[in-house]
């Protein structure tokens, strides 16, 4: 498996994907600002890195439209969104239907969009945590792949939940593109997806309430 991997910032999920030992070829890392920490990061592991800047593209079509000519030059089977923070033309979202994943740093489909540790603490709800996910044209609404959850504590402010449930999001999104590779995740008609394999099951158990 080919895949590309794309980021806006600091790049700790590509870090956990472009350092898990995963069976696919990372053939780029691409930012949309030139400035992104985890350019440098991809470039100490080895992975080459392209920068398609959206400040050089008066619109969305024209943005999106150069940064799927970057994706495409490479050919990928999976299209990896880490931490990328632009929201993408329906049209983008086709052409990589069924071949996009992102991560997603919530219990979706509760906290799609920003903030989302604040909210979480605001709502009071006692578990919180991340899911790996399709992309599909609505923003953070695509089928499930994978899910962790962490306990939300009396004490927790945003910065310490956003760490509990990072170390969950370094967990599952490798876990993930592991499945993916292997050929494991079924996209099913109603939206759905079943992962398939002798574990699978064990290990969806596994990430209910990890102990952290
Ligand atoms: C992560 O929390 C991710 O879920 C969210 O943005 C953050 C990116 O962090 N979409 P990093 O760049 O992977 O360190």
């Amino acid at each position: 498996m080919r895949a590309v991997i794309l980021i806006s910032g600091r790049g700790s999920n590509m870090q956990a994907l472009l350092e898990a030992g995963l069976p696919v070829e990372f053939a780029c890392v691409i930012s949309n600002r030139p400035d992104a920490a985890g350019l440098r990061v991809a470039t100490e592991l080895g992975v080459p890195v392209a920068v398609v800047d959206h400040r050089q593209h008066p619109d969305r079509v024209g943005f999106d439209a150069a940064l799927a000519a970057e994706i495409d030059r490479h050919r990928p089977d999976l299209v990896i969104l880490a931490g990328f923070m632009r929201v993408l033309t329906e049209d983008f979202v086709r052409r990589y239907a069924r071949r996009m994943i992102n991560i997603h740093p919530a219990l979706l489909p509760a906290f799609p969009g920003l903030d989302t540790h604040a909210r979480a603490l605001a709502a009071g709800v006692r578990l919180h945590g991340c899911t790996v996910h399709f992309v599909t044209p609505e923003v953070d609404a695509g089928p499930i792949i994978v899910q962790a959850a962490v306990p939300v504590r009396a004490d927790d402010t945003p910065q310490t939940l956003a760490a509990r449930v990072l170390r969950q999001e370094h967990r599952i999104f490798p876990l993930a593109v592991r499945w993916l590779a292997e050929g494991r995740v079924q996209l099913r008609e109603d939206g759905t997806t079943l992962v398939s394999g002798a574990d699978g099951d064990a290990e969806h158990r596994a990430l209910v309430s990890p102990a952290d």
